[in-house]
């Protein structure tokens, strides 16, 4: 059991002993692990480190003008961010399968970071947001063990001629541990304590085909889900319901359904909302919202996102259900 201040200092130390002068490259995404990690190496080295910041396309509405805003404006960290919406909806046009999906966007994620990383020629260090149980999982999927799937964002195998060390400043950390020295490193709490996100993004979460007409209906729809689920206290415990469930989020479903609208018919799509509590993440149970945050949240949707005309809650547990639709 380890103090808080006394373990950044710590481990600033050891980051400063072990890369020396050297310059360290990190891939942000904006999930709880990179972030510390690149909040303390920052503390340690300053200017030494550049992130690079990858955005798909697929992240939730303003999540990358907030990486910037946190990282590059407000820590002053140098971060190379860079678009390449436009590289991920192409590679992904026509293709509906899920794993398909998923290994175009892992692989184009990690060929765009490769691409960057390459222009950062004195780079000597990767730097990665490995925890603890990242660690056993590798060690466990060695052994052929079932492991959890986390197939993306562990940003390996670079080019062998960059030559890079690995820098894994979290290893030992749990991930509460890890959020408490997010926050002991100034990142904002409501960062630190956000509800996991995949490294797909909203790749998963847009049934078949991706297209970026539903990947933009999707975060406006996502954004008014959480929004409401923060602003929703419950008198019980006291606390709001995004802190009461363990993950949260809206599903984009490419059938269109009919409805009406003043004194017109409507034909657009459909929502579904999903809310889980767990503690694992291996077995969920569907989370019992309020009818009247579920109410509230339905009527905003379809009133602000024109192209959405329904609105379904998800009311399957894990298993047999899987967190994620796709
Ligand atoms: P499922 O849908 O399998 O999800 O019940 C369990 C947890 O894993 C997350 N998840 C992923 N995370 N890459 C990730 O980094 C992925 O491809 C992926 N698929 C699922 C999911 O959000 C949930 O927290």
């Amino acid at each position: 059991d380890w103090n808080m201040p006394d373990y950044v200092e710590e481990a600033v130390a050891r980051i400063r002993e072990q890369v020396g002068g050297d310059e360290v490259i990190l891939g942000l995404s904006g999930g709880v692990d990179s972030s510390v990690a690149a909040a303390l190496i920052h503390k340690a080295i300053g200017d030494q480190l550049t992130c690079v910041f990858v955005d798909h396309g697929l992240l939730r509405l303003n999540e990358a003008k907030q990486v910037m805003a946190t990282f590059a404006d407000h820590f002053g960290i140098r971060v190379i961010h860079v678009d390449a919406t436009e590289t991920f909806m192409g590679k992904l046009a026509g293709v509906s399968d899920p794993e398909a999906k998923r290994k175009i966007i892992g692989k184009e994620f990690v060929e765009v970071f490769q691409a960057e990383a390459g222009k950062l020629k004195n780079a000597r260090w990767l730097a990665q947001g490995t925890i603890y149980p990242d660690v056993i999982e590798s060690a466990a999927s060695k052994t052929g063990k079932a492991v959890a799937i986390k197939s993306h964002h562990n940003v390996g195998g670079l080019p062998d001629d960059m030559n890079l060390k690995l820098l894994e400043p979290l290893r030992e950390l749990f991930k509460d541990e890890v959020r408490k020295l997010g926050v002991a490193l100034g990142l904002p709490p409501n960062m630190v304590y956000r509800h996991p996100f995949p490294g797909p993004g909203l790749g998963v979460r847009i049934l078949g085909e991706v297209k970026q007409e539903y990947a933009d209906l999707l975060r406006r729809a996502d954004a008014i889900f959480i929004e409401e689920l923060r602003n929703t206290i419950d008198h019980n415990s006291g606390k709001n319901w995004y802190d009461l469930t363990s993950q949260a989020f809206a599903v984009f479903l490419p059938v269109k359904s009919v409805g009406v609208m003043g004194d017109g018919r409507t034909y657009d799509y459909v929502v579904a909302l999903r809310a889980v509590q767990t503690s694992d993440f291996m077995t969920a149970d569907w989370a019992e919202l309020p009818y009247a945050l579920l109410k509230k949240v339905s009527s905003r949707i379809i009133n602000e996102v024109r192209g959405i005309n329904r609105v379904t809650y998800d009311v399957s547990s894990k298993p047999p259900a899987t967190i994620e639709w796709e």
